[in-house]
């Protein structure tokens, strides 16, 4: 697990919660609040990275997510479609690695070829990287490495569970953060988000701007992290 106090996170997550509510508050179809949110996470990625984060994960749909009507999903992926390739060349001339975590399974199949091209294109990216968690769940995430442990027929360690997850190259979260004013991790990462620092905040997601994620960062140097510790 990453063992940094203050400065800068090397690794933030971010619950983006909020889009309906954004576009409710509008009078706008929910979509509407998702196209919001879609571009607003583009250019928040950015900036993430210019501050120099080195891992970034985001919350972009739940399992659970999956269930909500046909015509709301059926907006999302096609948002995804419209926006990801140009997207995924640009993380790339950036330097950018993109990553997916979640179960392939449960999306449709285009998607799943962009995903693949997506992380195929911008493999080489050493500056930073991208994880959209799509199709995610903490427990599926963590019921999934159990398997593969008992697969292996022996006890295994920690650092070997936490190889099993599908984050296993990637360090902890060091700043969780929620938009959207729930006080909740709702599946997220939950193994991973152990020692996290969390920070909630109110903004729904498509305005919560770069200043705002700046304001995170302020209070993350201000936190002294222990891990359990004296
Ligand atoms: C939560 O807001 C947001 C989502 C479920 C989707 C987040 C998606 C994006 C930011 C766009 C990118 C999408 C993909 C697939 C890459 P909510 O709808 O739960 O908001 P509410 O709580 O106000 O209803």
């Amino acid at each position: 697990m990453a063992e940094n106090t203050g400065g800068i996170p090397r690794h933030v997550a971010i619950i983006m919660d909020g889009n309906g509510r954004w576009a409710k508050r509008r009078l706008l179809p929910r979509g509407a609040g998702h196209r919001a949110g879609m571009n607003r996470m583009i250019g928040l990625a950015e900036h993430i990275f210019d501050c120099g984060v080195a891992y970034c994960t985001l919350f972009a749909l739940s399992t659970e997510n999956l269930s909500r009507p046909q015509e709301e999903l059926e907006g999302l992926f096609s948002l995804f479609r419209s926006y990801f390739p140009a997207n995924t060349q640009r993380l790339k001339s950036k330097g950018i690695a993109l990553r997916v975590i979640g179960d392939r399974a449960l999306l449709p199949e285009d998607i799943v070829a962009l995903i693949a091209e997506g992380e195929r294109a911008t493999a080489e990216g050493k500056r930073g990287t991208l994880v959209l968690a799509i199709g995610y769940g903490g427990r599926q995430d963590i019921l999934a490495a159990v398997n593969e442990a008992v697969r292996r027929g022996k006890e295994v360690s920690m650092a070997e569970f936490e190889g099993m997850l599908s984050t296993g190259d990637l360090p902890a979260p060091d700043l969780l953060i929620r938009t959207g004013k729930e006080l909740r991790i709702s599946n997220f990462l939950l193994w991973q988000a152990a020692y996290s620092e969390l920070y909630f905040t109110d903004v729904l997601f498509p305005d919560f701007s770069d200043v705002e994620f700046d304001r995170a960062l302020a209070a993350y140097a201000k936190r002294e992290r222990r891990f359990g510790k004296l």
